[in-house]
């Protein structure tokens, strides 16, 4: 087999078989076949795409070219959900302790945040002492033993998309449907999970910016789930504004405690409650939605869920009396608001220029070796389509450094757009994709 003859096969519009995909990705991960030749097929696929079962191959190939972590020891059916990024997300720290206070397991492996929108194991650390570094033997028994576990990504996932990622970073193919659905789902396929609730983000603030695209990627990775043998259904939801109020690491987990003390905001509460359904649902819990709804709003309102939460932050070493005295979190020295310029009622929430203002702060990493500040960041006061008088407050920002600080107040006060006229309000989800949709 030549490297060549499948480029040319991939440009003229034909299906790769998953020997030939061996042959690519193992040669490219060895070394045996390089830069030029791989980014030469991934803009092949770019322009021709690819087939589900071949789609499917590659994501399997990935998945299995390092480590694959064995929850197998773990009982019952374990369910992951992923997001594909957005700003002000902060649903795995409210769904996950959600999710196993109604008895099913949730052991979730996350990532660091890179960019403008923010890890979960980040947001996690500034809560003093927690561990995210437990071991693949501590981290299943914490899961026997209370039923949820969040930790960093320990061994080599998928070194195959960490490579081809980086490659297609720098040679214009990121944005290929075919080759982002293979990319997540290798990932989540080798964090070992038996299915998956997916999120899957449009609008201003994602890289999916139209429906049309986020739904062929939904369909896509739901597809390849289906064909791997994983459970797997998606929600589109909104990026048009950001999820939450709040942008930041220590600013997200007090979030997340004020959601699972039932007084969150509406938009990141409803999507919570809905991928905590989703994952009831796919770990068997029962087959009706409704009962199923109502067991997880009732434990958002009597504390089950926070108490989950407490019990998973004393499990890894953290200080549980956060989730009763926020004041415990890491605190920015200095504070100021952002006022409206005017009346009216806001049109716009740039989550994209909420999300580099809050990068700016210190909040994200522009490599994946900058330091970050936990307490930094932003907090909204307000959503789309709320009227708003002149010198009312729009966000809050939170900054240890003092020119940070005054030019965050600017870059916030520029992501809000106010107008005459009452805007149409994006839903929260637009719609849900499962197997039977593709
Ligand atoms: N996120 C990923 O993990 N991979 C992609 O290709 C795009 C986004
Ligand atoms: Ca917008």
């Amino acid at each position: 087999m030549h490297a060549v003859d499948l480029i040319r096969k991939k440009r003229e519009g034909k299906r790769l078989s998953r020997l030939e995909l061996e042959f690519l990705v193992h040669g490219y991960v060895q070394g045996e076949i390089p830069d030029y030749q791989m980014a030469a097929w991934n803009m092949a696929v770019y322009f021709q795409g690819m087939e589900p079962e071949e789609i499917t191959d590659l994501t399997l190939i990935m998945a299995h070219s390092g480590d694959t972590l064995d929850l197998s020891a773990i009982k019952g059916s374990k369910v992951d959900k992923h997001s594909t990024g957005g700003v002000a997300d902060t649903t795995t720290l409210v769904v996950a302790p959600l999710v196993a206070s109604l008895g099913v397991p949730v052991a979730k492996m996350s990532g660091r945040g890179l960019g403008h929108t923010g890890g979960t194991v980040d947001k996690l650390e500034s809560i003093p002492g927690f561990r995210v570094d437990l071991g693949p033997s501590e981290f299943v028994t914490q899961v026997n033993g209370i039923g949820v576990s969040l930790v960093g990504q320990t061994g080599q996932l998928a070194p195959a998309d960490k490579l081809l990622y980086a490659l297609r970073d720098v040679t214009a193919t990121v944005e290929s449907i075919p080759l982002i659905a293979s990319s997540i789902m290798s990932k989540k396929i080798a964090a070992g999970a038996d299915g998956f609730v997916l999120d899957v983000k449009v609008g201003s603030g994602a890289f999916m910016k139209t429906e049309s695209d986020a739904v062929e990627l939904a369909k896509t990775m739901v597809q390849i789930g289906t064909l791997a043998k994983r459970d797997t259904v998606a929600l589109v939801t909104d990026m048009n504004q950001p999820l939450g109020r709040a942008i930041g690491n220590a600013l997200e987990v007090k979030e997340a405690i004020l959601t699972l003390h039932g007084e969150g905001s509406g938009r990141l509460t409803e999507l919570c409650i809905e991928l905590a359904v989703e994952m009831l649902l796919l770990a068997g819990m029962t087959k009706d939605p409704q009962a199923i709804r109502s067991l997880v709003e009732l434990n958002l309102k009597n504390g089950e869920g926070l108490r989950k939460f407490e019990e998973l932050i004393e499990a890894q070493g953290g200080n549980s009396k956060v989730v009763e005295d926020l004041s415990l979190l890491p605190q920015a020295k200095y504070t100021r608001d952002v006022f409206a310029p005017k009346d009216g009622y806001i049109t716009d929430i740039d989550p994209w220029a909420l999300g580099l203002t809050a990068m700016d702060l210190g909040a994200g990493r522009e490599t994946k070796d900058s330091p970050i500040d936990l307490a930094v960041g932003l907090e909204l006061q307000t959503e789309v389509g709320r009227y708003m008088t002149e010198n009312s407050v729009l966000a809050r920002v939170y900054a240890n450094d003092p020119e940070a600080l005054v030019r965050a107040t600017a870059s916030a006060a520029a992501a809000f757009t106010l107008g005459e006229r009452k805007p149409v309000v994006p839903p929260t989800i637009y719609r849900k994709i499962t197997a039977k949709d593709v």
